[in-house]
């Protein structure tokens, strides 16, 4: 009977793995139409709403009111008696600084609602609620209507209007609009209910039925955004940079941009389909107002409609005609509304409100901004072994080595197929030896196995999620029957992360760090290839309810382990698939299962431009594609372009061809050498700028946009980005492509660092392209740090001296900085770094300190050449001071690459400390 039964589930897992690693199946995933909240959401007309704000007061230094349906004044608070009928809803708004307002909606407690609805815990870091301003007081008056004004930041304050109901930002003295909410009256609220005889609240999607024992309890509304040209955010799609508008007049109506996170395989590349993650967070952008924010904490399943001019004609809704904007409909399955307005007015303001609230990214360590080695799988210690001495054997540095899930017993993680890796110890230690680390990966999944001391621990102590019924959730994923950690109580992360000791996972050393993956969570038997809905968790939540932080929450745990092995000391590098607002705090993401197709290539750029946008700045796309195999012309480009974003790996799936990058005979081998040693000497300048996107939010690489703000044409391109102010990076995306359209903005001047070039900006120019390398341009007015010296990784680098690109701009100035710690610990929080700007002027190049007086952090690194691109001098020394030496000036080459032959003007060996203050004068 037994072997009967186990015959059954292998049959069952081998269907389960073949049906799913075919491509994306539509049908297995729910469009609007099948999912209720969502139909009955988006076919409400405008005015819907017909709540009114209400006993407005100000409370705990908030602005408190009831939001009731007309006519039901005198509410009778007995649940019983209100059956159908909506109970008033409690309305709380709070001002922060730099300004921020948050706003919450929820069922008022008074009313004994049949349980607590769930506001996700563990996003808002602690030190945003210190930005408080306390409401002392509102003031009254009419806007269409009674309404009540609080004070949000100079020139800007909050509006409520009582009725019919809406919350808005405006400038003070013009009486323009930023972003409101409600204006057009979609919103809705539906409330818990006890579930009585008759109720049929259950939900069937192809064989699988959700119960929803609380019955429908979703939440929409309507949120403008103003003087807006247009809308960005809310990943993750594979889908433009500028989100298109989903509904309208003239519009291809198409589904609203879908916010579940999915495990899906062979993802299409122009789609609003929800992926493995979910940011709930959207950016306005355009030339009158500049940038605003709106952000939904809400972690339930999420559907978001950008509606194209003219959707609301037939209403009788009167908006000022001389502010552009942009209306958008939010609809989620459960929750509360937690919603936050950003007023900008500039990008980066916008992200840096945004990080306030949800945190600035980690701090990587050095190694992980260089280049990743992934495959699924590399087979055997053997197969390290080899992989790694030809990065040697060919000249390619390289930092990390990844295991996929076959280096694991049967997929029980925290464990090693000792068949195939005997030795883990000896060979990591053998890796780092030579400054590489290893990543192995680990998943939330937990094989159902009696002698798996993990599941056993787990299932003893009662760590996992519940089906419906109470029992342990068992879905199926790689390892056949398994259960699913529940990550979301404090506890059990606690317990997870000890797993990461190294006396608990046996085989692991300093060098290794991890990978989690499959954690939106997939189960390839649940419905829509995740957990039912109705499975609970920790503190009787409902998994609809949080479905989208379950993989924060696994990501969070898994990099506190990492933290906790090294008693706080070595900052933990994991890459997660699932993602959630806070991830950035926790780690690296990146894109999934993408295709080796040029269109993949091009879809890369904007999501990983969308997730710098909202928080998540060090994420990255699998280098070739995950699924097939490209051909050698697409692998060779998508390294020139994944060279300048922030997480570079290449990762491919076990049934493609091996294609590292000395596979492809001499030529290719070269090119793909030279694009990751480009990244290599860029790193200084990388690491710079994840040092700023630590401490402000502002991410890595950036749109065009944020850095130009003013000009239009920059505001729709994906196809370009900027690394940091200085580098815009311009990819090629087709076959044979001999020549690049690239739009350079404003009155810069931009320097091709392929020739040392000068173009002007304010236009769109035509380049030249070979095989060699992609368009990449300086910025004039910027100076910019390289190492160029060809190391086999980031640790050999350490000691190598700098070299300066100043790329000086009209007046012949230029600026720039540099950021160095000891790329591993937390002492630069104690001000242990190296923080230099250079300002050139004059003809005098000066680096001035920007770190605490009192660093400890010391470096012996000089400067070893500096490039003058744009100075036109005939001096032909220069002076250093304080040490009062002349070094000559002469030409030399721009890039030390192969084939590589432009002269530029150099200045010789100043050998400066990289820790002193020192000037260069050129004489
Ligand atoms: C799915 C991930 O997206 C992919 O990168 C990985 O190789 C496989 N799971 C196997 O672990």
């Amino acid at each position: 009977m037994k072997s009967i039964v186990v015959l059954h589930h292998l049959l069952l897992f081998f269907f389960l793995l073949f049906s799913h690693v075919s491509s994306w199946k539509k049908e297995e995933f729910r469009n609007c139409n099948q999912t209720p909240f969502c139909k009955r959401a988006r076919s409400r007309k405008p005015q819907h709403c017909n709540l009114i704000a209400t006993d407005v007061t100000i409370n705990d230094g908030d602005l408190v009111a009831k939001l009731i349906t007309p006519n039901r004044f005198e509410q009778n608070p007995d649940q019983n008696s209100t059956d159908f009928q909506p109970n008033p809803l409690i309305l709380s708004l709070s001002v922060y600084q730099d300004g921020i307002l948050r706003f919450k909606i929820d069922e008022d407690p008074v009313y004994n609602p049949p349980k607590k609805r769930f506001q996700v815990p563990d996003v808002v870091v602690s030190e945003f609620e210190s930005k408080k301003l306390w409401l002392q007081r509102y003031t009254k008056g009419v806007i269409d209507g009674e309404s009540f004004f609080v004070y949000l930041f100079d020139g800007y304050e909050a509006v409520v209007r009582s009725d019919p109901f809406e919350v808005f930002v405006r400038e003070q003295s013009s009486g323009k609009r930023v972003v409101s909410f409600n204006t057009h009256g979609l919103f809705d609220f539906e409330q818990l209910r006890v579930k009585k005889e008759g109720d049929e609240w259950e939900e069937r999607f192809r064989t699988h039925t959700d119960s929803r024992p609380f019955g429908p309890q979703s939440i929409s509304f309507d949120v403008s955004f103003y003087g807006a040209d247009f809308v960005y955010g809310i990943p993750e799609h594979a889908t433009s940079l500028v989100l298109k508008p989903t509904k309208g007049p003239g519009v291809e109506e198409s589904e609203p941009y879908r916010l579940f996170n999915l495990d899906v395989f062979e993802y299409l590349h122009e789609s609003p389909f929800g992926l493995y993650g979910s940011i709930p967070f959207m950016l306005s952008h355009g030339k009158s107002h500049g940038t605003s924010g709106f952000f939904w904490l809400n972690a339930a399943e999420m559907q978001i409609d950008v509606l194209g001019t003219g959707w609301d004609a037939e209403s009788s809704i009167v908006l000022p005609s001389d502010q552009k904007r942009i209306d958008t409909l939010w609809m989620s399955e459960a929750g509360i509304v937690d919603a936050f307005f950003f007023i900008g007015p500039k990008p980066k303001d916008v992200v840096k409100q945004y990080a306030s609230v949800t945190g600035t990214s980690a701090m990587p360590q050095l190694f992980a901004t260089g280049y990743h080695q992934c495959r699924w799988n590399y087979r055997d210690e053997e197969d390290v072994k080899n992989v790694d001495s030809k990065f040697d054997e060919h000249d390619i540095p390289y930092d990390v080595l990844w295991l996929d899930i076959e280096h694991t017993d049967g997929k029980r993680y925290f464990t090693w197929d000792r068949a195939l890796f005997p030795h883990p110890e000896e060979m990591q230690k053998d890796l780092f030896s030579r400054g590489r680390r290893m990543v192995t990966i680990v998943d939330p999944h937990i094989k159902r196995d009696d002698n798996y001391h993990i599941h056993k621990e787990a299932s003893k102590n009662g760590y996992y999620v519940k089906d419906a019924s109470g029992k342990d959730f068992d879905g199926w994923c790689w390892p056949g029957s398994s259960s699913y950690i529940d990550m979301v109580n404090p506890e059990i992360r606690s317990w997870w992360a000890d797993k990461f000791a190294y006396s608990e996972y046996v085989g692991s050393t300093p060098s290794l760090y991890i990978w989690n993956d499959m954690n939106e969570p997939s189960v390839f038997n649940g419905p829509e290839v995740t957990m039912p809905r109705d499975a609970l968790h920790y503190g009787k939540v409902e998994h609809r309810e949080l479905h989208n932080a379950y993989g924060y929450y696994f990501h969070m745990a898994t990099s506190e382990g990492l933290l906790k092995r090294e008693g706080g000391k070595d900052r933990p590098f994991v890459l997660s698939r699932a993602f959630f607002p806070g991830t950035q705090r926790y780690g690296t993401v990146w894109t999934g299962d993408n295709i080796a197709e040029w269109e993949h290539l091009r879809v890369s750029v904007p999501m990983i431009l969308t997730l710098g946008l909202t928080g998540i700045t060090f994420s990255g796309a699998d280098v070739g594609g995950f699924f097939g195999n490209p051909d050698t012309e697409l692998l060779v480009r998508w390294y020139q372009v994944a060279a300048y974003l922030p997480f570079f790996r290449g990762h491919a799936h076990h049934d493609t061809k091996r294609r590292e990058p000395w596979l492809f005979g001499e030529r290719n081998t070269e090119l793909m050498r030279d694009a990751i040693r480009v990244r290599y000497t860029y790193l200084p300048y990388f690491y710079t700028l994840f040092r700023e996107a630590n401490v402000t939010g502002v991410p890595v690489a950036r749109p065009l946009w944020m850095e130009f703000p003013y000009v239009e044409a920059t505001f729709n391109n994906d196809e370009a980005f900027m690394v940091g102010t200085g580098l815009l990076v311009q990819g090629v995306y087709a076959q044979r492509a001999r020549d690049a359209t690239v739009y350079l903005p404003s009155d810069h001047t931009w320097y091709d660092l392929r020739s040392g070039t000068a173009y002007k900006g304010g236009k769109t120019q035509k380049v030249e392209v070979t095989d060699a390398d992609i368009p990449v341009f300086q910025r004039s007015g910027t100076i910019i740090p390289r190492k160029d010296r060809f190391r086999r990784s980031t640790v050999q680098m350490e000691n190598d001296p700098y070299t300066l690109v100043i790329a000086v701009d009209g007046s012949g100035s230029a600026e720039g900085e540099l950021y160095i710690d000891d790329g591993k610990s937390y002492e630069f929080k104690e001000g242990a770094y190296i923080h230099r700007r250079f300002i050139f002027s004059n003809g005098m190049l000066t680096s001035v300190n920007l770190a605490p007086s009192t660093s400890k952090f010391e470096s012996d690194c000089t400067i070893e050449r500096i490039i003058l691109l744009g100075h036109t001098t005939k001096s032909k020394t220069a002076r250093i001071e304080p040490s009062n030496q002349v070094t000559d000036i002469e030409l030399g080459p721009l890039q030390i690459r192969s084939g590589v032959r432009s002269s530029v003007l150099t200045i010789r060996k100043p050998n400066v400390r990289v820790s002193d203050d020192w000037n260069i004068k050129l004489l």
